[in-house]
């Protein structure tokens, strides 16, 4: 057999075994097998030299002619193999819905204040705001708070050591209105405040509280209970009572402390309100007239009352979140849940 003759006979043989490679792996052994660098091809191109110099010129030709026969047989399997591999995918689903994008939202903390400070607002009061660190004027001497008291002590509250603190109630607010302000005061005071306790699952050195404070002509302890009875429906669901206990504020003649029926429950008794029906929510009464003289208010002219409530306390409850230090974790596996 000439050379050419062989070299087509190559070609006949590789044009009837690359169509039917069934993957990828074998048409790359086939094209090592006849145009590889010791292929077929290449093998033969080896009797290239015993020809005569007529001779080589032609089958050189068909050397070239027959390895891109074999070139183009191999790029049609290639392409064939990686078209039906691409058909045995599962079809692109254009209708699935899109990943949805991770947003930001509110801390548990700010949805309940921002909750409270909307329900007083409709009810007329107007947000005033303090400094955090206060003078002990404002937060204990003004609030006709006595000079022994507990409260006061460098064990419960940050000093500093200029002789200011950092505000243990938002009660100092009211103290800054007045001053500047003539009645009627109808506010509502969101803050932050801080105590020397030590943390455990119902307190923190530093937490939230909501203060508000009416001083008006004719005030009287029932506007009070009318007031917290609504903010109680508001915020923890209209089926809401309250109650009012009597206790003693410094700042507050008479004082209350209020309690909402337990929303867990409905008020038959349960773990989250101890077997009583009722959560402590609120101090109030009717302002003193001690802290209407520290400001110079008329205290033969103006009454008043005032209430205080803590926010994460509110917040647990509403949440049913067992501990107050899971508020100020930044666990997302946490806050993700709001
Ligand atoms: N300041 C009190 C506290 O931190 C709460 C409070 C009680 C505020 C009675 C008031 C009030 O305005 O009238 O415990």
């Amino acid at each position: 057999m000439s050379l050419i003759e062989q070299l087509e006979a190559v070609l006949a043989e590789a044009l009837a075994t690359i169509p039917g490679a069934a993957d990828a792996a074998t048409v790359e052994a086939l094209k090592v097998k006849y145009v590889g660098r010791r292929g077929a091809v290449s093998e033969l191109m080896r009797g290239l030299g015993g020809l005569s110099a007529e001779e080589r010129p032609v089958v050189g030709q068909t050397a070239n002619r027959v390895k891109a026969e074999i070139d183009t047989a191999l790029a049609a399997a290639a392409d064939r193999l990686a078209a039906s591999q691409a058909a045995a995918l599962p079809p692109l689903d254009v209708t699935l819905p899109g990943r949805r994008r991770r947003l930001g939202h509110k801390h548990p903390i700010s949805l309940v204040m921002d909750d409270a400070v909307a329900v007083l607002r409709r009810m007329g009061f107007i947000v005033a705001e303090g400094p955090e660190i206060e003078t002990i004027w404002h937060n204990f001497d003004a609030l006709n708070t006595p000079p022994d008291h507990p409260s006061r002590e460098p064990k419960d509250t940050f000093y500093f050591p200029d002789g200011r603190i950092l505000r243990t109630q938002t009660s100092p607010v009211q103290i800054r209105v007045m001053e500047k302000q003539q009645p009627p005061v109808r506010i509502v005071c969101p803050g932050r405040v801080y105590r020397r306790d030590t943390p455990d699952a119902t307190h923190g050195m530093n937490f939230h509280q909501i203060e508000g404070l009416y001083v008006d002509r004719n005030v009287s302890l029932a506007d009070l209970k009318g007031t917290l009875a609504a903010f109680a429906a508001e915020m923890l669901g209209p089926g809401t009572k309250i109650r009012f206990r009597p206790h003693f504020f410094p700042f507050t003649e008479p004082s209350v402390e209020c309690d909402f029926s337990c929303i867990m429950c409905g008020g038959k008794g349960c773990r989250v309100c101890k077997h009583s029906g009722w959560l402590e929510i609120a101090g109030a009464g009717m302002v003193n007239p001690k802290v209407f003289k520290a400001v110079n208010y008329d205290p033969e002219i103006w009454t008043g009352y005032a209430f205080g409530m803590g926010i994460e306390r509110i917040a647990m409850i509403r949440y049913a979140i067992p501990d107050i230090r899971f508020l100020y974790e930044n666990d997302l596996r946490f806050l993700q849940q709001f």
